[in-house]
């Protein structure tokens, strides 16, 4: 059930936008409260007065000559989802280039919350290098997309293209809304990636982490509402839509980006692979080989876990634990009570399959009366886990306040 739910329906100009009364009415139906905003080109199809008719409770179709001022924000604000019904390939194309050009592409940059988006188009279109080029750099955003079906084509051909059934989109819809207010109003640190420690002012010394787990933290948190700053050493990946992503280098920029929110955050996860050790000066310019021999002292670098730790008040933490060989359990139980934390997450990196650079993990979760396995699987799937463990934990300490 959606009851009480912001929701915005984005409508571009293709073909199916003359279902989008239908998809109105179900949600109001729900109780939703409905945002329409269109592109000029949707209106071709369908009219702002057919979609306040049924029930729209406003429809936007120019970020100028509108009754608010800054309409992109005023509709963004507190949305719990937003669906763009259809999406042509012509929509799917500017947000995956994050053009911002009217109403419609406006607003989704302005967003808080999940994204889904139904295409609908020819399939030639859809089967366009460029069109499916797009769809994957949405989906490594954590766009949600539905569709298209296969089936008969406003253009007479049989392919795949059709936007899927209103009702398939409302029930996708009620899905990620059911779980969005498990976390909403909750502040998160995540941390991701591996630090590097400058030698000299083109060399470092770093790890092989590639950010991966951190990355499918920070998605899964977003999925339940939560606010999060994520906050990275250098990675390849995309930050998943709606966080705020800080990239930093070394640990004492990692440090500093998370004191300066520790204060407002509800709960901290350490998934960065951060440095023990840095170099105790390092050097200005090049060092030469025609230098000789080099020794170089290392320093332990600061402890940020610890730190946290010591100063945690009434903050959920949770680390990783990167460990090798034997008595993984152990090592991680120990910096669990020494570092102060809520809950480890165990993982073995000396098995090629698994752990760094990889998509797979096999973890331990222990919190200092629980202990338990997640086999083999998925970074994202672990990240469920581990947020489900988080709820549980969140909601064990509110029943014993
Ligand atoms: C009759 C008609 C039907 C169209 N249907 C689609 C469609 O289903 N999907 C699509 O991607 N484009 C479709 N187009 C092309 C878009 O309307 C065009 O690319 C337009 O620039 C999209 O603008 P918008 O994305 O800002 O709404 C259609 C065009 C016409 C004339």
């Amino acid at each position: 059930m959606i009851g009480n739910f912001k929701v915005i329906l984005g409508i571009s100009g293709g073909i199916a936008a003359i279902k989008c009364a239908d998809i109105v009415r179900d949600l109001k139906g729900l109780s939703a409260k409905v945002l329409v905003v269109m592109t000029k080109s949707a209106q071709e199809f369908v009219t702002p007065t057919t979609l306040t008719a049924v029930g729209a409770d406003s429809v936007t179709t120019s970020l100028f000559n509108d009754k608010s001022d800054m309409p992109h924000i005023d509709i963004a604000k507190d949305a719990q989802v937003m669906v763009i019904a259809p999406a042509t390939a012509n929509i799917i194309a500017k947000l995956a280039t994050g053009i911002a050009d009217d109403a419609l592409t406006t607003t989704v940059l302005a967003l808080n919350c999940p994204l889904l988006i139904a295409p609908s188009m020819n399939e030639s279109m859809w089967q366009n290098v460029a069109t499916q080029k797009n769809i994957e750099i949405l989906k490594s955003r954590g766009v949600k997309i539905i569709g298209p079906e296969i089936g008969k084509l406003a253009c007479g051909d049989i392919g795949i293209g059709r936007m899927s059934e209103p009702l398939d989109i409302i029930r996708r819809i009620e899905e990620l809304t059911s779980k969005r207010d498990q976390l909403s109003g909750k502040y998160f640190i995540v941390t991701a990636g591996g630090t590097r420690e400058p030698l000299d002012e083109i060399r470092y010394i770093g790890n092989r982490s590639s950010g991966k787990m951190g990355f499918s933290m920070a998605r899964k948190l977003l999925e339940r509402g939560a606010k999060v700053s994520l906050i990275t050493g250098p990675t390849e990946l995309t930050a998943p839509f709606g966080c705020e992503c800080i990239r930093i280098e070394t640990v004492d920029e990692l440090r500093d980006e998370v004191l300066k929110r520790y204060d407002a955050s509800d709960a901290v996860v350490m998934a960065a692979a951060v440095s023990d050790y840095r170099f105790k000066k390092p050097v200005q310019g090049k060092i030469k080989k025609s230098e000789g021999p080099l020794n170089l002292t290392l320093v332990p670098a600061p402890d940020i876990l610890k730190e946290l730790g010591d100063r945690r008040s009434n903050k959920i933490l949770i680390g990783f634990a990167a460990e090798c060989g034997d008595d993984i359990e152990k090592k991680a139980r120990e910096k669990l009570e020494k570092k102060n934390l809520d809950m480890i997450i165990a993982n073995r990196v000396d098995d090629d399959r698994i752990g760094f650079d990889s998509d797979y993990n096999e973890v331990t979760m222990i919190t200092l009366d629980s202990v338990e396995k997640i086999p083999i699987s998925s970074k994202d799937s672990i990240a469920e886990k581990i947020v489900e463990k988080f709820i549980f934990l969140k909601e064990k300490a509110l029943r014993s306040i």
